[in-house]
């Protein structure tokens, strides 16, 4: 009976080093390569939930693939925790199906949370425990879970250890349930919303983090609400919007597709005229303020268009790029939601 189980570790110890080595390969050869050819971790296929009448999700399909760091932004109350939440098997959809590894969420809860991290937007804990001991608490729900004390230090808590869970400061709390989400070696890790909250150098270092985590093969899905944080780390981005997919790509494909603006500044003295360049290729629109000539269109092209201009010097020059963040605005609006 102990050879016997002593076997079955060993195959599920050998089981484990393979899907890592594969991992290991596949990020080595630098995933996701061909999001065709890359595996389909999370499928989506036209999700509803409802909330009595708010059509909290209504009509998602997409896919997750392997390896990648995958973005979901929207305003507030679009539906990004309502998806994440069903995706984890936390929810269960009105309409639609769900498929992780290959696992249906509601009704496999057990054998994926063997397999997810969640970092929950509400992520309430017990408030009277220190930082070690709910570390230490949660490791114990794994068969093989992470080590706690490299956990501590990759999160900077080392210092923290010892203090009260309801002491912390809120980016602390925050980063303590990163830490929880990584405890079972989670193959996809979910993070809503994780770094709000966070000052800078704590969110480029969750930046670096979710980098190392993706590098070890490891599936990251998160929502954010910020346009930087989402253009800087994702390899695609779902733009959500009143429950539905407003838009889907890689940033800079987002970008290109939308077709937004570069602007072009710089200053000239009083007798050059705006006219003198909306001939140029690549311009829109051109306006004269405070003696600055700015300039609206295909920043590449006016850049060179400029350069071959005879007797034109451009001092100050600053070149705005478009951002996802404009994409963004344009697609969902500047109102408030919810
Ligand atoms: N438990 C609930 N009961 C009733 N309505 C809910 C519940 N949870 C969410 N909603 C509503 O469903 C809609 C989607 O909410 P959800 O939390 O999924 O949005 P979100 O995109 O995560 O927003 P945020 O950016 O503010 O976190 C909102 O209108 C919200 O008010
Ligand atoms: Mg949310």
């Amino acid at each position: 009976m102990q050879d016997w189980k002593t076997l079955q570790e060993k195959v599920e110890h050998l089981t484990r080093e393979l899907a890592s080595a594969k991992r290991t390969i596949a990020t080595l050869e630098g995933y996701p390569k061909e999001e065709k050819s890359a595996r389909k971790l999370i499928v989506v296929k036209n999700l509803h939930k409802y909330y009595k009448n708010v059509k909290a999700v209504d009509g998602v399909s997409f896919e997750v693939y392997e390896g990648e760091i995958f973005g979901m932004v929207g305003p507030n109350g679009a539906g990004k925790t309502t998806t994440i939440e069903c995706i984890e098997g936390l929810r269960r959809p009105d309409r639609g199906t769900i498929s992780v590894l290959g696992l249906t969420p509601w009704k496999d809860g057990h054998a994926l949370r063997q397999e997810i991290g969640m970092q929950l937007q509400e992520g309430n804990l017990f408030y009277r425990i220190t930082v070690k001991e709910t570390m230490k608490l949660y490791s114990s729900f794994y068969s093989q879970p992470a080590s706690w004390q490299d956990l501590i230090k990759k999160l900077g808590l080392e210092d923290k250890q010892n203090v009260y869970y309801e002491k912390l400061s809120g980016g602390l709390k925050q980063r303590l349930t990163v830490a929880l989400a990584l405890m079972g070696k989670p193959r996809i890790v979910f993070f809503d919303e994780t770094t709000t909250g966070f000052d800078p150098q704590a969110r480029r270092n969750m930046w670096n983090l979710i980098r190392e985590i993706r590098a070890e093969g490891i599936t990251v899905f998160l929502t954010t609400h910020s346009m930087e944080e989402a253009q800087e780390l994702c390899d695609r981005v779902c733009i959500i919007e009143r429950g539905k997919i407003v838009a889907l790509d890689k940033p800079v494909t987002l970008i290109q597709n939308l077709g937004a603006e570069s602007k072009v500044a710089f200053n000239v003295g009083q007798a050059v005229e705006p006219e003198t360049f909306q001939h140029l290729s690549g311009v829109n629109k051109v306006e004269k303020v405070d003696g600055q000539i700015i300039i609206y269109g295909n920043g590449k092209d006016i850049m060179a268009a400029l350069i071959g201009m005879e007797g034109i010097s451009l001092p100050d020059l600053e070149i705005k790029q478009p951002t996802l963040e404009d994409v963004y605005l344009t697609l969902t609006g500047r109102d408030y939601r919810d």
